[in-house]
């Protein structure tokens, strides 16, 4: 069997990039017959870059639909929160005495960080609190734990992908004594939606305000969709889909057939205003049954916390005796 195990950080409302990059991938891959899939809310992570409670509980919540809204099998897949495995940041601590600062120094969130605070002629690690400077850690420790192979996952997390194969590899080299204790994994990139651009072109993200939320209303779709940025040539002047963003946005979610008629009406001059209604219906197409799904799903958090308490109940089930290993491993043995 093949191990897939991939997380999403619960600090806003899931996005369209969230859904191509992880959730789309991630559940195609559960629905193959040797797959054991681990997916899960990264809400341990979420305090990292957020300080207010109300929304982490409630993008706790809506992630938590969404991932069942498309049609996540629970019986098939162990869906749980980082934060109902105590297992997980016991590991982190392992691992963070084998990981070294410089492979942490050079991760982009925290250089990002660092090379703002210099530009401002401020003390480069102003503001940094070492929840940012570990997060890479805390994100091997949630894939080592589940010897994961697979994670799949937009392209701006594969540097986390192998800082915990690093990580893993010198756990092992260190204490494994011939025996592999981590596997090493592999990051899962689907190239045409590595990185969804959002409604400026830019990487749609939640820190740059250019998302489209996968389930406001058909208005709301249809708003964001009117807020994405074209060029300025007219109807029936001939557009050039490679350097459009609203043209990748389509391919994410179209087959091969549709795109070659999209990209066709473009070159002869499609109306932007015409071309977004295009991407509307599209989406729409996508996403209407889900959201009617996600609707009804949001109103039952008692239900979404069962499904949730078992998915961790069974993801313990693995994490306590194998940490235990790891314990010991490590020279942390009971004297009986
Ligand atoms: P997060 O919450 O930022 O994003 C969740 C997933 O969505 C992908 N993604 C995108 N993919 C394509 N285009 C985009 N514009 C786009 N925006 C986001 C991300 O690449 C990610 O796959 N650290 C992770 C969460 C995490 C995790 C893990 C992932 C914690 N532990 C273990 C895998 C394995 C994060 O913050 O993702």
């Amino acid at each position: 069997t093949t191990r897939i195990l991939t997380g999403i950080t619960t600090t806003g409302t899931p996005h369209l990039g969230n859904y191509a990059g992880a959730i789309r991938p991630a559940i195609v891959a559960s629905r193959q017959s040797d797959a054991d899939s681990f997916y899960f809310l990264a809400d341990y992570h979420a305090l990292i870059k957020c300080d207010d409670p109300q929304r982490i509980q409630r993008s706790r919540l809506e992630i938590a639909a969404t991932w069942l809204a498309f049609g996540l099998d629970t019986d098939r897949v162990t869906f749980y929160r980082q934060s109902d495995i105590p297992e997980i940041p016991e590991l982190t601590w392992l691992l963070t005495c084998v990981a070294g600062k410089g492979l942490l120094n050079r991760a982009h969130a925290y250089k990002a960080a660092v090379d703002k605070n210099s530009e401002n002629g401020e003390d480069p690690d102003a503001g940094v609190t070492m929840g940012l400077f570990s997060y890479p850690v805390l994100m091997a420790a949630d894939i080592l734990m589940f010897n994961a192979h697979k994670v799949p996952v937009g392209r701006d997390q594969i540097q986390h992908v192998e800082m915990a194969r690093d990580i893993a590899q010198r756990f092992n080299h260190l204490f494994g004594q011939g025996r592999e204790f981590f596997t090493l994994p592999e990051a899962v990139i689907e190239e045409s939606v590595a990185t969804l651009p959002g409604l400026d072109g830019r990487k749609m993200s939640k820190s740059y305000d250019n998302t489209i939320p996968l389930f406001g209303s058909a208005k709301q779709l249809k708003d964001a969709i009117a807020r994405i940025v074209t060029d300025s040539r007219a109807p029936g002047e001939p557009k050039d889909p490679d350097n459009s963003h609203l043209f990748t946005l389509y391919q994410a979610f179209s087959t091969p057939a549709q795109q070659a008629e999209f990209r066709q009406q473009l070159l002869e001059g499609l109306a932007w205003g015409e071309a977004k209604q295009r991407l509307f219906e599209l989406l729409e197409g996508e996403l209407g049954e889900a959201r009617e799904r996600y609707r009804q799903l949001i109103e039952k958090p008692s239900e979404l916390e069962d499904i949730l308490h078992a998915g961790a109940a069974n993801a313990r089930r693995i994490a306590t005796p194998f940490l235990q290993e790891l314990r010991e491993a490590v020279g942390l043995r009971s004297f009986r």
